[in-house]
């Protein structure tokens, strides 16, 4: 029997009896559980085999949600969720104490962000708490974006997983916290740098930093494939210097000089940012299956969602 179902009252009861399912977002399906139940937050943490020390982030439907779960919501941030709530941006913000400590890994600001997905707003509504949900991928893989993905990862481990389609955006979340008046931006994702600077002015980045101890979901080595990775700037100089390997190349847009028994994955034809974002893990998920020897990504541009594509890359070619 399939573990991926439709039923939204199912997911609502057991998520009641504080078991965790997986669930659709626009970015990434998450796995998730009641922010108030230890021991919901717990089975998170033993199923993805995810260290204790990475927050998890907490999924509300509405804003008036937030008084329960944040001691403050700083002007910008209530402006910050008029422009992209629901939607992928994930705000830091300062917590209550009757957050569990286990779901922000004993720090004392929460990560909040309102998905912009019907079926999982449904079953928000239909629940009496938040969900906390990671990305339901085992530690250190590629991230989910549609259902059988998520049912391969954990068929005999959880219970269900709700369907909701392909995941729109596919990559997670942007995410940012406040210092007094200052933004500063954690982790690169589905909303641009530039459209969010357009609403607060210029932004700090603090996402190169490797193991912050601010976002430490932000490790080097993440999103990964078992199969080697490569991102590079020219795809042909380093085809020709990997000739003997069985190659998968993962392009950015059409190529007219298409290479002869090479697998090719284009993340968007006509060069579109938020395309290639879509296609992003569905690529990654194929290639990886083929049994390759390498894999050989084309780095983008570094603009625009680019930004946030070439920053996944890199931490799946280390
Ligand atoms: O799109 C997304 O954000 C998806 C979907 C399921 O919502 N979720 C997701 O969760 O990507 P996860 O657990 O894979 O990544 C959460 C990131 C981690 O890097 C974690 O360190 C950071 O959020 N984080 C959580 N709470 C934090 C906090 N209080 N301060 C700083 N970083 C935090
Ligand atoms: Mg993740």
């Amino acid at each position: 029997m399939s573990i991926i179902s439709n039923d939204i009252d199912k997911a609502a009861e057991i998520l009641t009896r504080n078991e965790v399912i997986a669930i659709p977002t626009e970015t990434v399906y998450g796995l998730a559980g009641n922010i108030f139940s230890e021991d919901a937050i717990r089975k998170i943490f033993e199923v993805k085999q995810r260290p204790l020390f990475n927050p998890l982030i907490v999924h509300i439907h509405s804003i008036d949600q937030i008084k329960s779960i944040a001691e403050d919501f700083p002007a910008t941030a209530k402006l910050l969720a008029e422009h992209f709530w629901p939607g992928p941006l994930t705000m830091i913000l300062k917590k209550k104490d009757s957050i569990p400590d286990l779901v922000t890994a004993g720090k004392d600001s929460v990560a909040v962000r309102m998905p912009d997905h019907e079926v999982t707003q449904e079953l928000l509504k239909a629940l009496p708490f938040p969900l906390a949900a990671p990305s339901a991928n085992p530690f250190n893989r590629i991230s989910p974006t549609s259902s059988s993905h998520v049912a391969e990862y954990f068929k005999d481990q959880i219970e269900m997983v709700l369907e909701g389609g392909e995941c729109k955006k596919g990559i997670e979340s942007t995410i940012i916290g406040f210092e007094k008046e200052q933004v500063i931006l954690y982790r690169l994702g589905s909303i641009s740098i530039e459209n969010i600077e357009k609403v607060t002015g210029p932004i700090k980045i603090k996402n190169k930093e490797e193991n912050s101890p601010n976002a430490p979901g932000m490790l080097a080595k993440h999103y990964s494939p078992r199969t080697s990775l490569i991102l590079v700037d020219n795809w042909q100089a380093a085809l020709k210097k990997n000739q003997v390997k069985k190659i998968g190349l993962l392009l950015f847009g059409m190529t007219e000089t298409e290479p002869n028994e090479v697998h090719i994955e284009y993340l968007s034809k006509n060069n579109d940012f938020e395309e290639a974002a879509t296609n992003l893990y569905q690529c990654l998920h194929k290639l990886d299956d083929l049994e390759l020897d390498l894999i050989i990504a084309q780095r983008l541009p570094e603009e625009d969602l680019g930004r946030s594509i070439n920053d996944r890359l890199e931490r799946a070619s280390k």
